[in-house]
């Protein structure tokens, strides 16, 4: 190779390495921008179910009239789009009947058979149930996760799914504030209209959705006088989204912002700009407090894949040590609490173990698996068995 050879090859090489500095510095300099972190937090405008009508459940495999789509307000205006899920023995019990009325959006929810069929039960359950970031009610593995969730008990369970504003086809844009109001409006919706008490009521979250559903159980277990709900589920939580962003990959291979983790004063720079905390870590301590206090008995239950690639799994034992340490009037340190929960965890082989906290008010339960990646998980039985769990011990006459 001759000199002059080596010096052009060098010239490129100096040039893509700066294009990609000059790139990555771009892309670090949008991540400060409010509007842009949205887009990146939140992914909403990534629907996932263009080609397909939300207004049409059959065609994500729900039987004729499943599902009742139908529109919740928000205090400020907003609305939201809903379905509501009725499990299949109750749908096989009334059969004829939901074959008989149209299928599709209502306008009026409370006119439906569907509708009747929750609220005039007293032996109804509801999950209310947040969704991840990005797509809609309709996408992915939400679906089989609204049949996980009923099927241990399919007349009673039935299962209200909600897209945040931004989302499908809730109009607005989605930021933490906005989002906990519109849980709130679906809370509203479930004790006003559908008047279902919260002891009847599950609330389950699953990523992104694990930080709305963990403020509006903190949110009510704060009120005065306090409110609980039979029990919360989170699947695939994160500590908050500094913590989030350290350990995040998109589409679980693209490291985002984590290989900034290596300049802590860079990174904790670029925190100061980020505009939604979801500090999911201080909620869930303040949750258990505001239990332990009022006495009243709380289920908290967090589920994580090991094989989770977005949101990695140590997420889920750091939470469960911020909602112990809540129980511990000193205090419990990290690895203390580890060496304890050794003492105490059961192993399950290739389904991965569990372990419990209890306390006179509350159990807190920690569910790591082998396998079930990030969304795979939510249509596998071990769902079922979470919210089978909660029900029976909120009401040991459930079954
Ligand atoms: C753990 O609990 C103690 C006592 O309430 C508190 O002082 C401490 O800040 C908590 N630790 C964490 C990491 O939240």
């Amino acid at each position: 190779m001759t000199g002059s050879m080596l010096n052009v090859m060098l010239k490129y090489v100096c040039i893509s390495a700066t294009v990609g500095v000059a790139l990555y510095a771009t892309l670090i300099w949008l991540l400060t921008t409010a509007s842009f972190q949205a887009h990146v937090v939140y992914l909403h405008k990534i629907q996932m179910t263009w080609f397909r009508d939300l207004d049409v459940p059959e065609m994500f495999g729900f039987l004729y009239n499943q599902v009742t789509p139908f529109s919740i307000k928000v205090s400020d205006g907003e609305a939201l789009y809903a379905w509501h899920v009725l499990p299949l023995e109750l749908y096989r019990e009334h059969e004829a009947s939901l074959l008989d009325e149209p299928s599709g959006f209502v306008s009026d929810i409370t006119s439906s058979l569907a509708f009747k069929l929750l609220r005039d039960d007293p032996e109804a359950r509801l999950v209310l149930h947040f969704h991840g970031a990005a797509g809609t009610v309709g996408s992915g593995y939400r679906t089989p996760n609204y049949r996980a969730l009923s099927a241990g008990q399919p007349r009673k369970i039935h299962v209200l799914t909600f897209d945040y504003r931004g989302f499908g086809r809730s109009k607005g844009e989605p930021s933490e504030s906005s989002m906990i109001l519109d849980a709130l409006a679906v809370v509203n919706w479930a004790t006003n209209v559908a008047s279902i008490p919260p002891s009847r009521i599950l609330i389950f979250g699953q990523s992104l959705g694990t930080a709305v559903s963990i403020a509006i159980s903190e949110h009510f277990a704060l009120q005065s006088p306090p409110l609980l709900f039979a029990g919360t589920v989170l699947v695939a939580p994160f500590v908050d989204v500094m913590s989030l962003m350290a350990t995040y990959r998109v589409a679980g291979t693209i490291p985002l912002v984590s290989p900034l983790v290596r300049f802590p004063r860079l990174f904790n720079y670029l925190g100061t700009f980020v505009r939604d905390k979801w500090s999911s870590k201080d909620r869930i301590a303040r949750y258990i407090r505001a239990n332990e206090a009022s006495g009243n008995k709380y289920r908290l239950t967090l589920i994580h894949a090991e094989d989770d690639w977005d949101i990695s799994w140590h997420h889920t034992p750091k939470l469960f040590w911020h909602a112990v340490n809540a129980t511990v009037p000193a205090g419990i340190a990290y690895d203390e609490l580890e060496a304890k929960k050794d003492e105490r965890k059961k192993y399950l082989g290739a389904a991965g173990s569990f372990v419990e906290w209890r306390t006179e008010n509350g159990v807190i339960r920690e569910e790591i698996l082998k396998y079930g990646l990030h969304d795979v998980i939510m249509g596998y039985p071990i769902i079922t068995l979470a919210a089978m769990r909660i029900f029976t011990a909120a009401d040991s006459s459930f079954r």
